[in-house]
């Protein structure tokens, strides 16, 4: 029996197709440093970001694809590349166009938590969210942009801690806890300062937090934004190079007037709505383990849809995710087996995959995604 070529094995990885990106990966330039012993083949595959959902897919396609060679064991390492993705535009501006000044320069993706109103669980969801993120082997900073009432001290166990500052460079060097580059207010201020700042003053310290920051090379920045949707907000999300932005919301949202405040903040500063998370869908009984809809059943689907959105996430009201958030762990850290952390896994993979989504589709002006990153979705 002939012997098996690499030429042979990229020809049949041609067959393959990254089901999001709807092209090969071959011409995506994925499949990398193919080896050849016999029949058994090597590959690197590289990825569009570590948090991909279908690595398992990716797999079994590839063996499918090179079993007919005569090929008997498939080892497919991964690996991943995140693009820079668009931010949001500047004021006036198409999405995607370079912004004047390029804010952050070397963050790839800057992803906002936002919800229309407060104690929705916004900073719960934005730090699972980043660690979840950090766990799948990607570079992430979260960054605390509620200037008033900071929750990162509390929630990722840093109370008292001070950042340290460059002297050389003039630059702040963010705190590092459970795998993530961090910022907040609350590092900055005693607790009981934060009150007396105003307006012009918050705008300055949010852009300190943006441009004299060495967060570094990062593939993900999580931005936990302040509750509402006024002018505040509205400025932050100018202010930040936001590639897409998820809403949080409750079932308790029956009107979902607030939400469609939220989508539509983004709406008026150009910014890619990734979707919605609903926090505290549902209560699983720690004794029986049942499922719980105590809010009745929930509307968000057909909310979701009527903006043509997805849901990308359901988390469970649970004890355990307060507590856990009070001591200073996140639930997935506290408790990485748990129901809630799998869907905060669920959820990264979701969010880091639609990014993925929208960042190679616009590098590519003739695929169906560019037309949905241009605004059109569909
Ligand atoms: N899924 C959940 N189950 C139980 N408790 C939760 C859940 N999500 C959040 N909480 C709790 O609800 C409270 C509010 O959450 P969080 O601070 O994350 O909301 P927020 O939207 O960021 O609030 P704010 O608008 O004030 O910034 C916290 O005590 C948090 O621990
Ligand atoms: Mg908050």
């Amino acid at each position: 029996m002939a012997s098996i070529t690499v030429e042979q094995v990229m020809q049949a990885l041609r067959g393959v197709d990254d089901p999001d990106l709807r092209k090969d990966i071959v011409t995506l330039n994925m499949a990398r440093d193919v080896r050849v012993e016999g029949q058994r083949v090597s590959l690197r595959l590289v990825l569009t970001t570590p948090a991909c959902p279908l690595k398992d897919r990716f797999r079994a396609d590839i063996e499918a694809a090179l079993r007919p060679l005569g090929v008997t064991s498939v080892e497919v390492e991964f690996d991943a590349e995140v693009r820079k993705a668009p931010g949001a535009a500047p004021q006036g501006g198409q999405p995607g166009a370079a912004p004047t000044a390029p804010r952050m320069p070397d963050v790839k993706a800057v992803i906002a938590v936002a919800s229309g109103k407060g104690g929705v669980g916004k900073s719960t969801v934005a730090t699972n969210l980043a660690v979840s993120l950090a766990r799948t082997g990607a570079r992430v900073g979260l960054l605390d942009a509620d200037i008033y009432g900071p929750s990162m001290p509390v929630m990722l166990g840093l109370r008292g801690a001070r950042p340290t500052i460059d002297e050389k460079l003039g630059k702040i060097i963010p705190l590092e806890r459970h795998g993530l580059k961090v910022m907040s207010m609350g590092f900055m201020l005693e607790e009981a300062d934060a009150v007396v700042w105003r307006g012009p003053m918050l705008g300055k310290a949010l852009q300190q937090f943006i441009e004299d920051v060495l967060w570094g090379e990062l593939d993900y920045v999580v931005v936990d934004m302040p509750p509402g949707t006024g002018d505040v907000q509205l400025s932050l999300a100018q202010l930040l190079p936001v590639a897409g932005a998820v809403v949080v919301t409750t079932p308790q949202d029956v009107a979902f007037a607030d939400v469609r405040r939220a989508i539509r903040m983004f709406e008026m500063t150009r910014t890619r709505v990734l979707g919605l998370v609903e926090n505290m869908s549902h209560f699983v009984c720690p004794s029986c383990g049942a499922d719980h809809q105590i809010f009745g059943a929930s509307r968000i689907d057909a909310h979701a849809e009527a903006h043509g959105l997805e849901v990308l996430g359901r988390l469970p009201l649970d004890a355990v995710t307060a507590v856990a958030a009070d001591a200073g762990e996140p639930i997935v850290i506290a408790e990485p087996d748990s129901p809630a952390a799998a869907e905060y896994a669920r959820l990264a993979g979701q969010v880091a995959q639609k990014l993925a989504i929208l960042t190679h589709g616009q590098a590519d002006p003739t695929s169906k995604f560019a037309a949905f990153f241009q605004g059109k979705p569909g």
